[in-house]
């Protein structure tokens, strides 16, 4: 039976800065379909990695390649609309503006960033996808409320609210928890999991208890190469990975 071909994949990829080697040859890939844990050190080379993936660094030498297409050199925006979304921190939510208006200019905006893209419509059809995506991350009964009279939690959920507005493929989230309180953060992972029903997740987290309720397959990584993979018990168990986390 031939191999399910991978949803995410790359190739020897490198990003140096100045004198650093961030991400060092790596090949990862990522099925669909599945909640995935990166975790490591700090200065593991994380951030760097998936800013590869979305397009926010481009790669010193390697290849991406997502859903069989070479996407290396494509730019951020482009891959947005691809299907590669990417939340990292809550400054780009509206505060004073309401969950429903900052989901609708989310649209707005990628729509004038590509006019033919998938999310080109009429306003009912929009309207339709930010009220698709509010209740997706779970924000149906909250569409009026400002955004910047929300909890902090909320506030970080409402930027996957508007990034689910782009009908992504891949969602990756850059260590949704920090900040937040356990009953937040108890929250957000019901909410993520419940995207995950329909979305590929890629999530970046320091806290463990986080990635062992989340993830199936974890990613571990160091010095900007990937030194572990497998299973929450076999991570938990590898003597490098331990090693790893004890040397910093
Ligand atoms: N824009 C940049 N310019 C120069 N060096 C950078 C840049 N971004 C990252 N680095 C360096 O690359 C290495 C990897 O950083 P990265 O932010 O990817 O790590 P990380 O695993 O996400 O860490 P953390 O857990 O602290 O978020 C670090 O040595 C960092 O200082
Ligand atoms: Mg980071």
């Amino acid at each position: 039976m031939a191999a399910v071909a991978p949803l995410l994949r790359t190739r020897e990829l490198s990003k140096r800065f100045d004198g650093v080697v961030a991400v060092d040859s790596v090949d990862f890939s990522l099925a669909r379909n599945e909640i995935r844990a990166v975790i490591g050190p700090n200065g593991a080379g994380k951030t760097t990695l998936v800013s590869l993936i979305c397009g926010r660094h481009t790669p010193s030498s390697g290849q991406i390649t997502f859903e069989g297409q070479d996407i290396t050199r494509l730019k951020p925006w482009t891959r947005a609309t691809n299907g590669i979304v990417y939340t990292f921190q809550v400054t780009s939510i509206y505060k004073t503006l309401s969950c429903y208006e900052n989901v609708a200019l989310a649209v707005q905006k990628a729509i004038v960033r590509n006019p033919w893209s998938r999310l080109f419509g009429s306003e009912s059809k929009i309207s339709e996808g930010v009220w698709t995506a509010l209740d997706e991350a779970g924000f149906s009964g909250m569409s009026d409320r400002i955004a910047g009279e929300l909890s902090y939690g909320h506030q970080r959920m409402l930027e996957v609210a508007m990034t689910l507005s782009l009908h992504p493929k891949l969602l990756i989230l850059d260590e949704p928890t920090q900040g937040l309180a356990q009953a937040e953060i108890d929250d957000l992972c019901t909410r993520v999991r419940r995207i995950a029903e329909k979305v590929t997740v890629l999530i970046i987290e320091h806290n463990m208890p986080v990635v062992l309720d989340l993830a199936e397959t974890i990613t571990v990584m160091d010095n900007g190469q990937i030194i572990a993979e497998g299973s929450p018990y076999e991570i938990e168990n590898n003597p490098l990975v331990q090693e790893a986390y004890l040397g910093h």
